[in-house]
């Protein structure tokens, strides 16, 4: 059976899990006019997670997707830390603040997080997928043994190749165009920044499990494109960043709807992993930091949102995690439900 039949979608499409910036309501919003709404709950505890499947479970009885990092566990560093926080001392002294004294890992890989497999295991939400890697073999077939769907992001064909080995049901190709955070296993290792287009063409002809295809689709001839190519459905981020249900605060919505949208940048300066965002003051930095690594991914976003959040006290918005995609200047400002409603019309037409 299709993954558009098995979930009775009426448009291929997935509303991309979002941490930070999608909610529930968007999630149940896209359901409910048809697409697949996610849950992004990689930056979140088991009991915020679990409020928001029940939030989402209030609103919906249609199929939706939970996410959840994977990441390898951070290594703390101490004298890397230090000479981060060092060089974004004079950031912080701009706007009369002080950086942390230290840095924390803000929130836990899913492979460390045995409290979050439980609740998962009692919800069994319809839908779980993971980005960044895979939890171990034991997690993945008690999640299979609920009846759950597995999915998991591949930038490259050796993820997708574990993806397949793993036993997961279908795999995210996340193109370089895409908006947030890059889903490579190993960020320190070597990335061939494979485009939506290479990678979902390889992964349909070189893996036998069902392709989403995410990265630079924001409307529906993007959505046809990506079925022509193979894909069972598109995975769309940027697109509903604007969305009046999506958690983006004024300064990241008026960026995405500036100039700045033309410029997005892949940078690990903001987490401490690739992630593509709006070009801004944050992702700017990369031109001044010759010989410096920020910390491992996630210890760095502690800096990054404190950095963020004295920037913000005094009005500079310029150090914001604006994820977006390099569709970014095709958001449009308008409900989830009208925005799938808007999707599915213009992928109808493309098929006309
Ligand atoms: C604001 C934002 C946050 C994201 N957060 C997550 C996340 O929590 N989990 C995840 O698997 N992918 C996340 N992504 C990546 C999306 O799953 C997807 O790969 C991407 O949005 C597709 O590219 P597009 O933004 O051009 O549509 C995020 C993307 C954006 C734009």
């Amino acid at each position: 059976m299709s993954f558009v039949d098995q979930f009775q979608l009426a448009v291929p499409v997935i509303q991309a899990p979002m941490a930070g910036v999608s909610t529930p309501l968007m999630a149940s919003s896209v359901c409910e006019a048809g697409g697949m709404g996610s849950i992004g709950a990689g930056a979140t505890d088991a009991a915020g997670a679990r409020a928001m499947i029940e939030e989402v479970r209030n609103h919906t009885s249609r199929a939706f997707n939970v996410n959840l990092f994977v990441h390898r566990s951070a290594q703390a560093d101490a004298k890397r830390e230090d000479a981060w926080l060092e060089f974004l001392g004079p950031l912080f002294a701009e706007f009369g603040a002080k950086p942390p004294e230290t840095l924390r890992t803000i929130y836990k890989s899913f492979a460390d997080d045995p409290e979050m497999l439980a609740m998962l295991l009692e919800m069994a939400p319809p839908v779980v997928s993971f980005h960044f890697g895979l939890p171990s073999a034991d997690a993945l077939s008690a999640l299979r043994a609920r009846g759950i769907y597995l999915m998991a992001t591949a930038t490259s064909l050796d993820e997708a190749h574990a993806i397949e080995a793993a036993g997961i049901d279908a795999i995210v190709a996340q193109g370089i165009e895409a908006g947030g955070h890059r889903g490579v296993f190993d960020p320190a290792g070597p990335d061939d920044a494979l485009g939506t287009m290479a990678l979902v063409r390889l992964l349909v002809r070189k893996s036998r499990l069902p392709v989403i295809a995410a990265g630079g689709i924001m409307d529906g001839a993007g959505i046809a494109a990506a079925l022509d190519l193979g894909a069972a459905a598109a995975q769309l981020g940027t697109a509903f960043v604007a969305c009046p249900e999506s958690a983006a605060d004024a300064a990241y919505r008026a960026a995405l709807a500036g100039s700045g949208a033309c410029h997005t940048t892949l940078t690990s300066l903001i987490s401490g992993r690739p992630a593509r965002a709006l070009a801004n003051r944050f992702t700017a930095l990369g031109d001044s930091i010759a010989g410096l690594r920020p910390p491992d991914y996630p210890i760095a976003y502690d800096a990054g949102k404190a950095l963020h959040i004295a920037a913000k006290a005094l009005g500079e918005h310029g150090f914001g995690a604006q994820w977006a995609g390099q569709g970014a200047p095709l958001a449009r400002t308008m409900p989830a439900a009208d925005l799938v409603r808007t999707l599915l019309e213009e992928f109808e037409n493309c098929r006309a």
